[in-house]
């Protein structure tokens, strides 16, 4: 019988500042049921320069590693299309931050927010080979449009940390996916960009053109429909796609398993409506939420729909097993959600525009409010400043 591999835990973080939706609606002129309702998105996440991707990936990891676990790591893969530098991976910073042994594979996957669900899938061919092996893989961005842009009402920022294991906690993983790829221009970065260009209209229809293709293309694989499923968890760039996602497929479900999948699409979109788009990391924030907030036992079939602009996209599917519970630290992702404060959004704007410039210059960053461990103190010499406090 071959070994179940799959999500052995969840780690998660955001920054502890946030942006009421229906304040940017009313500054920007906008209905605020517009944001709330139209979009379905209550508060972003506000990302302050002294986070980048490597320090959330960090502060997400450090809520699931152990001592042991750490010197367990064969491997890191870090989803993100927030990269810091071009040349060298994410996870080399991210390992050395971690204290991560040497003798581990550290390596940054890009495609936009299909990045993570990259490494997910490779990380799980690793473990069915090598078993013993556990490998740690991160979706980490920060999603930014620009100020007064459509797109501005879909940002937020943030990082999940998965253990992927041989006989997980969380979630077994089917071997099974259907995957599409397609050169579309329907959002990109440009190098020399610190905000995506996005034809927003265009990329949602994409989006749903590539979900109609993968979950037909899984069901002709595997002989399973929609009956087969206790919930699906989307791609959430803003939790209005997912739901369009699940409206697509649900008038082939029985009237009562289209009310327990609403029920748990509801589920798995309230972290979301409260942090934004996490652009890798989203997919997979969503199936936190749907853990954290659905009513699962263990042994329900749950459908996953990745999707990456440019754009890729991946239908796959798992078991929830029944110890989910415990891979994943329920009250402390229950206090940082709880205990952020609201920003203005003068405050937003400000914190907006004193991202670390995309320059040579020296930079010493205002630090002594953190409230996470991991943090960027600012750049010297071309080199970011990566610190970690002991109090945290
Ligand atoms: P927009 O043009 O400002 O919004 O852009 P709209 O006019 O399309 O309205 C949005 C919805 O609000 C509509 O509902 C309106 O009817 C409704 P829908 O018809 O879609 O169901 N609405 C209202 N509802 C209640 N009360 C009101 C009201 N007024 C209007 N008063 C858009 C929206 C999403 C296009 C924009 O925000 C954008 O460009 N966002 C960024 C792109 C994006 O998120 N695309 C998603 C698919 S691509 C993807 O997921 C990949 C991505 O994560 C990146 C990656 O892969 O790296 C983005």
């Amino acid at each position: 019988m071959s070994v179940k591999v799959g999500i052995d835990q969840i780690g998660f973080y955001t920054p502890d500042q946030y942006l009421p939706l229906a304040d940017l609606a009313v500054a920007r002129g906008d209905d605020p049921n517009k944001y709330l309702i139209g979009i379905g998105q209550t508060k972003q996440a506000v990302i302050p320069p002294t986070q980048d991707v490597v320090t959330m990936a960090a502060n997400a990891a450090e809520q699931i590693l152990s001592d042991t676990t750490k010197s367990e790591i064969a491997m890191v893969l870090f989803g993100t299309e927030s990269g810091v530098d071009n040349s060298k991976a994410s996870a080399v910073y991210l390992a050395h931050l971690l204290g991560l042994p040497t003798n581990t594979r550290a390596i940054e996957v890009k495609q936009a927010c299909y990045g993570a669900t990259a490494g997910l899938q490779i990380a799980a061919d690793f473990v069915r080979v090598h078993p013993a092996a556990k490998v740690l893989v991160i979706g980490a961005d920060i999603a930014r449009y620009g100020l007064h842009s459509a797109g501005e009402v879909t940002q937020g920022g943030g990082a999940i940390a998965m253990m992927v294991t041989a006989n997980p906690r969380v979630l077994t993983l089917d071997a099974v996916s259907s995957y599409h790829t397609e050169d579309v221009m329907d959002f990109w970065r440009p190098v020399y960009r610190t905000e995506a260009l996005v034809d927003g209209r265009y990329s949602t229809n994409v989006y749903l053109k590539f979900f109609e293709t993968v979950w037909q293309d899984y069901q002709r694989q595997t002989g399973k429909t929609i009956a087969d499923f206790t919930a699906f968890v989307f791609h959430l760039p803003f939790t209005k796609m997912g739901r369009k996602g699940l409206r697509q497929i649900l008038p082939t479900a029985s009237a009562d398993q289209q009310a327990s999948l609403t029920a748990n699409f509801e589920a798995s979109q309230e972290d979301n409506r409260n942090v934004g788009n996490l652009y890798t990391g989203s997919l997979y924030l969503s199936f936190l939420s749907l853990l954290r907030h659905g009513q699962l036992q263990g042994g329900e079939t749950v459908g996953f729909f990745s999707y990456g602009s440019g754009a890729e996209g991946e239908f796959f599917s798992g078991t929830v097993e029944p110890t989910y519970r415990k891979g994943f630290a329920e009250a402390k992702i229950a206090a940082m959600l709880d205990q952020r404060t609201a920003v203005t959004v003068d405050e937003y704007e400000e914190l907006f525009n004193e991202q670390l410039p995309n320059d040579a210059e020296d930079v010493r960053l205002p630090v002594g409010t953190e409230h996470a461990r991991y943090y960027l103190a600012g750049r010297r010499g071309e080199q970011r400043l990566y610190r970690q406090q002991t109090t945290c």
